[in-house]
């Protein structure tokens, strides 16, 4: 809390073009000060950023010189919809403007800059919550680096990180000169989550400028390195944050998770129009928590249903990539950091996410990201 106070009261000498102290421009978003780890993001609209480029660099001095202050993260994030992103977006200084959403007709998109070294990005999400995203995310990601694919796996979920505890990773990100981040290494993949830098208790209430921000920096300032693969866990619905991914990231496709009833399909087809309207392929629907196989007497019980997902895929004309059974093992390896397809390798669950994995990468091959262009309804 303190750091907080006094990094506060360094940003109180800074000042904005205007001659302002940039806490009393309003442009400032809450600051997050975790182990001496600060960040945040000043919102400017995107016409001054030039003017506000050195304001940031300031701000940034300003906050490192704090004492007790380790690493510093400031973004830039212009807000204006529908222009093309500042130049300094490219080299990871501004966050770029996060696009609102046009009410009225259509409007061109910024074609979004892709992550220097890394060939494709996926998104693992759903309408839903709860249904298996984020456990889909990791063993996907794992069944890919096993087809031989070099693999990165970012949690997007800024409200509830799930892979410090899906992959067990309590160690802090180090920092690289000071303002770009390393990723975790785990089971020979690039790991980050904004779980990473804050407590689990931490109450995630995060302006929307904050996730746009928070979001785009876990992208653009981390040392991803070199990746065949990066696949990104989506928080559940619809809202900022994956519009944001869907716009301000080259996503090459989407995998949609569902569990087999009617009332997640629904929330996944919402989730399915979502990234069609962004014009990102939908690579296929997985079934998750599908027929659940009894441990001590092999019958077979549909708890939510079986073949939903299938039929709802042939229905909207997606691929169906394959299903998951609801089994305690998964549940169990997953909730305890060692995920199935690391821990069992040679288990039918391995084999399940294995199968879908060579899906998506054969998806990935021939998904060609159309013309960037956004429709989105009044
Ligand atoms: N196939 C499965 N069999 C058994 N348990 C599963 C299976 N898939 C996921 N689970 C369990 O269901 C719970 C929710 O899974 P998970 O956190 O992956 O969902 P999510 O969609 O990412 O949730 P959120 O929307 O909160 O991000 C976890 O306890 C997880 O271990
Ligand atoms: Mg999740």
């Amino acid at each position: 809390m303190a750091v907080k106070d006094d990094v506060l009261a360094a940003l109180g000498k800074v000042s904005s073009p205007e001659g302002a102290p940039l806490p009393a421009t309003g442009k400032l978003s809450e600051i997050v000060a975790t182990d001496g780890k600060v960040f945040f993001s000043i919102t400017v609209d995107a016409a001054a950023v030039k003017l506000w480029e050195s304001v940031r660099e300031r701000a940034e001095a300003a906050t490192r010189a704090v004492p007790g202050v380790k690493s510093v993260m400031v973004a830039l994030t212009a807000e204006r919809a529908g222009a093309p992103a500042s130049s300094s977006a490219a080299g990871g200084k501004a966050a770029g403007p996060p696009p609102r959403p046009h009410r009225t007709g259509a409007a061109a998109a910024p074609s979004p800059a892709g992550i220097p070294g890394v060939a494709a990005i996926i998104a693992v999400a759903s309408g839903k919550g709860g249904v298996g995203k984020s456990t889909t995310a990791v063993n996907l990601a794992l069944a890919l680096r096993d087809l031989g694919l070099k693999v990165g796996i970012l949690d997007a979920d800024i409200y509830g990180p799930s892979l410090p505890k899906l992959l067990a990773i309590r160690e802090k990100p180090q920092t690289i000169g000071g303002t770009r981040l390393k990723p975790i290494e785990r089971h020979g993949m690039a790991v980050m989550s904004i779980g990473f830098l804050i407590e689990e208790e931490t109450p995630m209430i995060w302006r929307g400028p904050m996730v746009m921000s928070a979001l785009t920096q876990m992208l653009r300032e981390v040392e991803w390195g070199a990746l065949d693969v990066m696949v990104v866990d989506m928080p559940p619905g619809t809202g900022d944050a994956q519009l944001t991914m869907a716009q301000q990231v080259p996503l090459k496709g989407a995998v949609i998770v569902s569990t087999p009833q009617d009332l997640a399909l629904i929330d996944a087809r919402r989730g399915i129009a979502m990234f069609r309207r962004v014009n990102v392929p939908v690579l296929g629907i997985v079934e998750n928590m599908s027929t659940f196989i009894c441990p001590q007497c092999g019958t077979r019980t549909d708890i939510f249903g079986h073949g939903g997902a299938r039929a709802e895929a042939e229905r909207l004309g997606v691929p169906f990539l394959g299903e998951v059974p609801l089994d305690i093992a998964i549940r169990e390896n997953s909730d305890a950091g060692t995920p199935v397809v690391a821990t069992a390798p040679d288990g039918p669950h391995a084999k399940c996410y294995r199968d879908i994995a060579a899906r998506v990468r054969d998806g990935l091959q021939t998904a060609s990201r159309p013309a960037p262009k956004i429709v989105i309804e009044a």
